[in-house]
């Protein structure tokens, strides 16, 4: 079991926790940061954007953005993402796909190899209630690269509540792949809430099946899990 859980009940608890992860990270002096964006995080960033934590020498890479919505929109990652942290913590340089490409599959190229050229130290992840991390869907394989997928209506629903209706939900996204998150030197996975139950389990049950993305998580050396669950 390459895993280290930590189950803390109290939420407060578990992201100063998750805090000090991300600043004992730096200050071993990780220079590249794959983030993360949705519900999980924002504590998370809070505490960042409240810390004298200074990532002005650091890079940045996000895991995804949604295909179509106008950089402006509030709900597109790079939107989120400044208003969350790159606004008051700003980074030398972050990346994240751009999901206006007129080519969404040369766009993934280009990203994939602008994390080619980074050493990923940390990677910041959250789980989607299917297992998905990143946009990487149930049976998307293990060694995929950035690519374009398709969301399942199940995410879609899931992120629904952060648009108007599901209809203003965009339909495909690009994402890191399996394989590219995978290459990072460590990963922080932060999983809140009864409905990531399921995923979560078959994680630390040490399940290893492209049906559920997160068990690939099993195949890395230096994992740590957070969460509020007793599992
Ligand atoms: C977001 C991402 C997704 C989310 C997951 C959980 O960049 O890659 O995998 O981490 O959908 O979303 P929340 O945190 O909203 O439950």
């Amino acid at each position: 079991m390459t895993i280290q859980l930590e189950s803390i009940p109290n939420i407060d608890q578990l992201y100063d926790r998750a805090f000090h992860i991300v600043k004992e990270q730096k200050n071993k002096g990780a220079k590249t940061f794959g983030l993360a964006t949705g519900g999980t995080m924002l504590p998370l960033y809070e505490r960042i954007r409240k810390s004298s934590l200074d990532f002005s020498n650091c890079i940045s890479v996000n895991l995804d953005e949604y295909v179509g919505l106008p950089k402006e929109h509030s709900q597109s990652y790079i939107s989120f993402m400044k208003k969350q942290l790159f606004n008051t913590n700003p980074f030398k340089v972050s990346y994240l796909p751009n999901g206006e490409a007129e080519n969404p599959e040369e766009e993934a190229v280009r990203y994939e190899n602008v994390l080619k050229s980074i050493d990923l130290d940390f990677q910041i992840l959250g789980v989607g209630e299917n297992g998905h991390i990143g946009f990487n869907e149930p049976g998307t394989s293990f060694t995929s690269e950035t690519h374009v997928v398709t969301l399942t209506a199940s995410t879609r629903k899931a992120n629904a509540r952060f648009f108007n209706s599901i209809d203003e939900v965009p339909t495909q996204a690009i994402t890191m792949g399996i394989g590219t998150i995978m290459r990072a030197h460590q990963i922080l996975l932060i999983a809140v809430g009864e409905k990531k139950r399921t995923a979560l389990q078959a994680l630390i049950n040490g399940d290893i099946s492209e049906e559920i993305p997160v068990t690939a998580l099993n195949k890395h050396d230096h994992v740590i899990v957070l969460t509020n669950l007793e599992l």
